[in-house]
């Protein structure tokens, strides 16, 4: 029996309207899948139409043109198997954590005391147990990206829309992080799209990366299969022979298109 594709983008095109007549386009026939229980990566230069990508998948952004299927059927509206973190920090810093994550039951309806029960449940999965009661000003960045993750998790996503979810921290706690990422996928590995601009970090956690050209009409031009064995230590694994290999290959297709996303964002910002 063959894996179901839980994304697949074909040939997605998505356009902005600037409201002065003109449109820019950002991406242009993008082709992409992810199977069940595979963790795809997508590296990019800044600006090229990464979070486009991930808002197409999450419904929030219909393409232009091309479908987007979500299990085989057309994604109309928003994709409810998704689960979204998203670039910037979204808690509520009125909640506690522990309200932080229960609010992903409560709002599908779940009883407070259930959604209580199992937010804490969560928060001791990311290592939080002891910090329920704390708000979000009173955590670090690193442990208001763990309550984040935990908000996600809980809802039990089939599908993992993730945004640089780890690029506000400094390199070691980014890799304590995806090394939690990591253990949380094993266990029952979802379909996971996680958008960060480090290849080394998308090497080390991901089944295939995927690279995307610079923009305007951004295309993904290059898609790799990472056979690095799992279950994988992200600090252990950057340390493989097969994983230098692998860097050095993509990011020889990589290097030209970061140098023109830089150029194109010096003109832009010369032109204003
Ligand atoms: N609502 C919008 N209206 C007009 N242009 C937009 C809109 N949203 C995004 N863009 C443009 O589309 C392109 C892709 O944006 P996107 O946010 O997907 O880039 P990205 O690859 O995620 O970048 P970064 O790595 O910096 O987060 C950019 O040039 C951006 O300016
Ligand atoms: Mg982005």
């Amino acid at each position: 029996m063959s894996t179901p594709t839980a994304v697949a983008l074909e040939d997605a095109k998505v356009a902005f309207h600037l409201g002065d007549g003109r449109v820019y386009t950002a991406v242009e026939k993008a082709h992409l899948s992810v199977a069940q229980g595979e963790f795809v990566a997508i590296v990019g230069p800044t600006g090229c139409g990464k979070s486009t990508l991930l808002n197409v998948a999450a419904g929030l952004l219909k393409p232009a043109a091309g479908s987007v299927r979500i299990f085989d059927q057309p994604l109309a509206g928003l994709n409810r198997d998704a689960g979204y973190l998203f670039q910037a920090d979204a808690l509520f810093p009125w909640k506690t954590a522990l309200d932080n994550v229960a609010i992903g039951l409560e709002i599908v309806g779940t009883s407070r005391a259930e959604a209580l029960a199992r937010a804490q449940k969560w928060l001791t999965s990311v290592g939080l147990g002891a910090f329920a009661n704390r708000y979000p000003h009173m955590l670090s960045g690193g442990q208001r990206k763990r309550v984040a993750l935990a908000q996600v998790l809980i809802r039990d996503p089939k599908i993992l829309l993730m945004d640089e979810p780890f690029g506000p921290l400094d390199a070691q706690t980014r890799q304590v992080m995806g090394n939690l990422l990591l253990d949380l996928w094993n266990a029952d590995r979802k379909a996971v799209l996680f958008v960060t601009h480090d290849l080394e970090e998308a090497i080390a956690l991901a089944d295939r990366v995927v690279i995307m050209s610079a923009g305007p009409s951004s295309r993904i031009i290059g898609d790799w299969r990472v056979s690095l064995p799992r279950p994988r230590d992200i600090f252990e694994v950057r340390l493989d022979k097969e994983f230098h290999a692998l860097h050095r290959e993509i990011w020889s297709v990589l290097k030209d298109e970061v140098m023109k996303g830089y150029a194109q964002s010096t003109q832009a910002a010369e032109a204003v």
